[in-house]
């Protein structure tokens, strides 16, 4: 257990300069419930984008492993629910915020936390969904639960050649919607509608307007952008229509009216992927591995990297010279030998 492992580790000097880079850090027991996984794959993030260059408060103590994401295999486990060898992911839960997170070999984290990879998803598969699938994920299901039906009207995403966006204009197709991508980047038009976006609005080409309540267009909307486009959206989406507010890209002020809200009597629901209850973890997760799994997913593979490229890549997804997902690779996946379940591998409670 106590054997060094890579990560990549941001810190604070002595003249307080905060810096990054991979170092080999030392294992430590596993404390009651914690599961130490030997991860195969993270995914670079915006909020993780954010935390490696510093331009968000994202860690919230240094010295700190970044990374929200992580997908692996359990090592050792004092949750007895987790056997070595089964493969597990990890999305949110304070991951690469205030505790060490997904960018290293290993991660060691609260049971709690942690879900049984669910049949019909690769650990790759996993970390291509990420946190901005689940998200996606939360969103879809945040918009039918207030109604939302796929005869009601085309539904707006926002964002659509990022990560998020992308994978929500694949999981709406699969779940049987028309779908309009919103993008400021005409270029990924082609990208877009392999994912399965029926219309595509350019953003530059879309007069916003500036009245209380515009054309209603949409049944519902999934934003990555916040400011003037979700402002935009208020006025613009049908007649007891929803928004799912997911992000802040373009900005996190919402200046708005409340016409639509009592004339049109939209809804504005939250997504909060980070702090999402267990049990609709296990629901969403259940969902993305099948009903609403993208037939598309390895085509929302912007680009896989390793350890060493986080910065460059980061400066770069900000910098909007990326599109779709970041993969980051740390190991080579080693499944449990055939014919042996992975509970056979060792002990269920490992002691550290
Ligand atoms: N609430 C949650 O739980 C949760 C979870 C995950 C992510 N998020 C948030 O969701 C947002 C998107 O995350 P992501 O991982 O998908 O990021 P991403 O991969 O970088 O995608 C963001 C997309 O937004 C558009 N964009 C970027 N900067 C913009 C700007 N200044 N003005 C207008 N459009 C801009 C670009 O798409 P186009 O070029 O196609 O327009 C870009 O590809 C972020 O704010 C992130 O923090 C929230």
């Amino acid at each position: 257990m106590n054997d060094p492992y890579l990560a990549y580790l941001v810190a604070q000097d002595e003249q307080q300069r905060i810096s990054g880079g991979v170092t080999r850090l030392a294992g430590r027991p596993l404390a009651a419930d914690e599961v130490a996984i030997d991860l195969v794959y993270s995914s670079l993030n915006y909020k993780d984008a954010l935390a490696l260059t510093q331009r968000g408060k994202i860690l919230r103590r240094l010295p700190l492993v970044p990374g929200i994401d992580g997908a692996g295999r359990v090592r050792a486990s004092r949750d007895s629910r987790f056997r070595p060898g089964d493969a597990v992911l990890v999305t949110g839960c304070g991951l690469g915020e205030e505790r060490d997170g997904g960018f290293s070999e290993r991660l060691t984290v609260a049971g709690a936390g942690v879900i049984p990879l669910p049949p019909g998803l690769s650990l790759r598969e996993a970390m291509i969904l990420g946190t901005a699938g689940f998200s996606a994920a939360l969103a879809l299901q945040r918009l039918q639960d207030n109604h939302l039906r796929p005869d009601q009207g085309p539904v707006l995403v926002t964002g659509a050649s990022g990560g998020v966006g992308g994978l929500a204009i694949a999981l709406l197709k699969r779940a049987g919607y028309r779908v309009t991508a919103f993008t400021h980047r005409r270029q990924h038009a082609d990208y877009l509608r392999t994912l399965g976006a029926d219309e595509i609005l350019v953003a530059d080409a879309v007069p916003l307007g500036t009245r209380p309540l515009e054309s209603a267009r949409w049944a519902a909307a999934i934003d990555t952008l916040g400011g003037e486009t979700l402002a935009w959206l208020t006025r613009t989406v049908m007649p007891w229509g929803s928004i799912a507010c997911i992000g802040l890209a373009a900005g996190s002020e919402l200046h708005t009216t409340v016409m639509p809200f009592i004339l049109r009597g939209i809804s504005l629901l939250g997504v909060s992927s980070a702090n999402c209850p267990l049990p609709w973890r296990q629901v969403l997760w259940q969902r993305l591995a099948q009903e609403w799994k993208p037939p598309s997913l390895e085509s929302l593979v912007g680009k896989t990297i390793g350890l060493e490229s986080l910065f460059a890549t980061a400066e770069d997804l900000l910098a909007g010279r990326l599109h779709g997902r970041v993969l980051v690779r740390l190991a080579a996946d080693q499944p449990p030998p055939a014919g042996r379940a992975a509970g056979d591998l060792g002990d269920a409670i490992q002691s550290p």
